[in-house]
């Protein structure tokens, strides 16, 4: 038997939060910190899409090829697991977690998450997710296409300069308004703020800031406690 306080608090179904973005926005900085303050699950969904373009540059498929690229997706060999509360896509049972993080990589994952089928795919894994629980999912589609029923949306942006100086103080050059602009006019599930979705500008925000934004908001649609102040720490 349960209690009424206990009852209200009970959710039936995984709460999903979808944290949707331009690159170098601050998805994953945010979703990961959101996910371990609330002890959800946390799923990149664009490491999956530059896992299938990685596996597809070492198979010589032709990435430009979309009927090459879905056939591949559909005959390679994954599992989904949770390693320490992140949600990994593993092939043939191993995660490409560095090599899919060159510039090479970069440059051709548009182009195999441009392919409707390929879209279909993953859309599939990515709902699976919620057999791991409470999830935080970032990417490019979370909110308009994987998880539209949800009321957890997030968009993040901040101007083009701020961007491209993280990227730059990663060590990293590329052009990040060429893969915005791949994603935003592909036919399928295209980078768009979704429907519902707060936007986050988090170009003048530290990244504590913008989590602490999005945390506050999840907690009042949770009904859960806010966070306490540093006064509780003292
Ligand atoms: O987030 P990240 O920069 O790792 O994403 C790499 C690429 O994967 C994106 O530029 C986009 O082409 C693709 N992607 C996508 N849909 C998602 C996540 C990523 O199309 N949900």
């Amino acid at each position: 038997m349960t209690s009424d306080n206990e009852a209200s608090t009970v959710r039936p179904t995984p709460a999903v939060i979808a944290i949707d973005g331009t690159s170098a926005s601050g998805k994953s900085t945010n979703a990961r910190t959101v996910a371990r303050e609330l002890g959800f699950a946390y799923v990149d969904t664009g490491a999956m899409y530059r896992t299938l373009a990685w596996y597809c540059l070492k198979k010589g498929v032709d990435i430009h090829d979309m009927k090459a690229v879905t056939s591949a997706c559909r005959r390679w060999k994954t599992r989904l697991a949770n390693v320490d509360g992140q949600v990994r896509l593993l092939v043939d049972g191993y995660y490409p977690e560095r090599e899919i993080r060159t510039d090479e990589v970069s440059a051709a994952v548009p182009h195999v998450a441009a392919a409707p089928k390929v879209r279909d795919w993953m859309r599939d894994q990515q709902r699976d997710c919620v057999r791991f629980g409470d999830l935080v999912m970032e990417g490019r589609d979370i909110g308009s296409n994987v998880f539209p029923e949800t009321e957890f949306k997030f968009y993040l942006d901040a101007s083009l300069s701020e961007r491209s100086r993280r990227r730059a103080a990663d060590g990293i050059t590329e052009d990040l308004a060429k893969r915005d602009k791949r994603d935003s006019e592909r036919a399928a599930a295209p980078l768009m703020v979704p429907l519902g979705a707060m936007v986050v500008d988090t170009s003048n925000h530290t990244p504590a800031e913008s989590s602490e934004l999005i945390l506050a908001e999840v907690r009042r649609r949770l009904h859960l406690p806010p966070a306490p102040g540093p006064e509780a720490a003292a």
